[in-house]
């Protein structure tokens, strides 16, 4: 990789320089904590504040970090109020909940992800499945149905009525020049007004997704990644979350790493993986999210993904763990949502502001 590990040095004198042109504000926000930090520690996107404790629980009661991993999104997964993983989560642009999932060992080196998967409340559980059960990594759509039910995972229309109401009235808003109709007063339905409330309205195409990393009292690392994926996608795209080495990635003898947002900016710097670089070559796991960041913004070419100062549209958050337990997070864009979650034994999970490159202007 051409880039050099930054320093807490280098990175404050880049973004004092990014500074001048794009109103960044300083990206080490957090210090991380010393190595020999209290483990197990999970870290994860801020939806999975209830999943890092179950993820340290487990892991203290002697679950391998990729189970603890899975448990604890398990929680996102089965629960409708989250409308960007699992039952509940927002369907694809003909009204189908496909979810995509991965795993991790760092210890093993192991991976098993599904994509496209259909009717099955936890993929993160199914992917766990491909990588202990199959000598192969990846499947998709019938496929990974298929694999599900031929391993006793129930089945269950995942598009909850909420889920449902958001995505006619995204259909029928959409475009004037299409055949789908707004309906009068739809907009105050109690169930779009909490999306609005929640997500905002302006593109009405958000992401979610959660990412965890955790490592155990050892040292030893594990990771998963689930997702109903990008609001409204087209059927069958894939982000970044099963991806390895996009959405997520581990390397026993580093770290453990993933994102959520938006996948393709991810999926082109192989996101998970090259956070993972940074941290061994001695980035912080801050530092590490930050430059992996930076590289995003350098490779967003494309004008209709760049903002009028040439700033990526889409915001891209990245979560790591390095084996001694230190944690970070970062993301392009600061806001509201931009916090991770951490966990560590003996305390009680919190949310913690990301680093970040930009600040909306206003
Ligand atoms: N990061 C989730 C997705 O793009 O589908």
């Amino acid at each position: 990789m051409p880039d050099d590990p930054m320093t807490r040095r280098d990175l404050i004198a880049t973004t004092a320089k990014a500074a001048a042109v794009a109103a960044v504000a300083p990206a080490l926000a957090n210090a991380t904590p010393p190595p020999g930090s209290p483990r197990p520690v999970a870290v994860s996107s801020m939806n999975g504040i209830h999943a890092v404790k179950l993820a340290v629980e487990r892991m203290s009661g002697g679950a391998s970090p990729v189970d603890a991993a899975v448990a604890g999104v398990g929680l996102v997964e089965a629960d409708p109020e989250d409308v960007t993983v699992g039952y509940g989560g927002l369907p694809n642009e003909d009204g189908v909940v496909q979810l995509d999932a991965a795993v991790m060992d760092g210890t093993t080196m192991r991976a098993g992800a599904v994509a496209a998967l259909e009717r099955i409340v936890h993929p993160a559980q199914v992917a766990l499945q491909v990588m202990r059960g199959t000598d192969r990594i990846l499947l998709v759509g019938e496929g990974a149905l298929r694999f599900a039910r031929a391993h006793g995972f129930p089945e269950k229309d995942l598009l909850t009525e909420r889920s449902r109401k958001i995505w006619l009235f995204w259909k029928e808003n959409e475009s004037d020049h299409d055949d789908w109709l707004p309906e009068a007063g739809e907009i105050d339905d109690p169930d779009i007004q909490w999306f609005i409330k929640n997500y905002g309205d302006v593109d009405f195409r958000p992401h979610g997704t959660i990412h965890l990393s955790a490592c155990d009292a050892a040292g030893r690392l594990g990771c998963c990644t689930t997702t109903s994926g990008l609001f409204f996608k087209m059927s069958g795209r894939v982000g970044d979350s099963p991806l390895v080495g996009a959405g997520l990635y581990c390397d026993g003898d580093v770290g453990s790493a993933g994102g959520t947002g938006h996948g393709e900016s991810n999926i082109v710097v192989a996101g998970g993986h090259t956070v993972v670089e940074f941290m061994r070559r001695g980035s912080s796991p801050e530092a590490a999210c930050v430059a992996t960041l930076e590289r995003v913004v350098r490779n967003t070419k494309l004008d209709y993904l760049k903002d009028a100062k040439g700033r990526p549209k889409n915001n891209l958050l990245l979560y790591a763990v390095n084996r001694a337990g230190e944690v970070g997070g970062a993301a392009i864009w600061a806001g509201e949502r931009t916090k991770y979650a951490v966990c560590r034994a003996g305390s009680e999970p919190q949310l913690v502001d990301c680093a970040y490159l930009f600040k909306r202007d206003n």
